[in-house]
């Protein structure tokens, strides 16, 4: 029987100024590549609150919403864009659930993630949600590309 060659996509990881200030940039960038996903580019970025305000749209008025654009302002981010099959759901599972606290073992924020008394929840990475999100995170983080 014939299937389709499976397609690439891309999608937006960032590490998080945690991740960054903790030096986990290459631990991150180890487990993106040894699932076999390549990376189509990166750039540390110190992003600006208009970036992280359209970037954070869903999240706006949110009670989190302001600590976590501070958050984000606080240090340099490494912004990444990896490529593969089905890389936006599957750099999702590798990230693991939002609160590292609950986290499974075995993924970024299970392994890596700390519980912190902060209004924020620093969690190191994000991946984009679905093709649309991945679209549009890609335009604001690396315009032109
Ligand atoms: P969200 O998009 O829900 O999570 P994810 O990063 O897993 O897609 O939330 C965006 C970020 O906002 C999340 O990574 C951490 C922060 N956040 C909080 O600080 N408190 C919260 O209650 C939630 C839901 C998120
Ligand atoms: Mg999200």
């Amino acid at each position: 029987p014939h299937t389709a060659a499976p397609t690439a996509e891309r999608t937006l990881v960032l590490v998080k100024p945690d991740g960054v200030r903790r030096g986990l940039s290459g631990e991150v960038l180890r487990r993106i590549e040894a699932k076999g996903y390549r990376l189509a580019a990166v750039q540390l970025v110190h992003a600006t609150p208009e970036l992280l305000t359209q970037h954070y749209a869903e999240h706006a008025g949110k009670p989190f919403f302001g600590s976590l654009v501070e958050f984000m302002l606080s240090g340099p981010t490494l912004a990444v864009v990896a490529e593969g099959v089905r890389v936006i759901e599957g750099f999702r599972s590798l990230a693991g659930a939002t609160d590292p606290t609950t986290a499974a073992p075995g993924t970024i924020r299970g392994d890596l993630g700390r519980a912190w008394d902060g209004a924020v929840m620093q969690n190191i990475v994000h991946g984009s949600d679905s093709p649309e999100s991945a679209a549009r995170e890609i335009g604001l983080w690396f315009p032109g590309l």
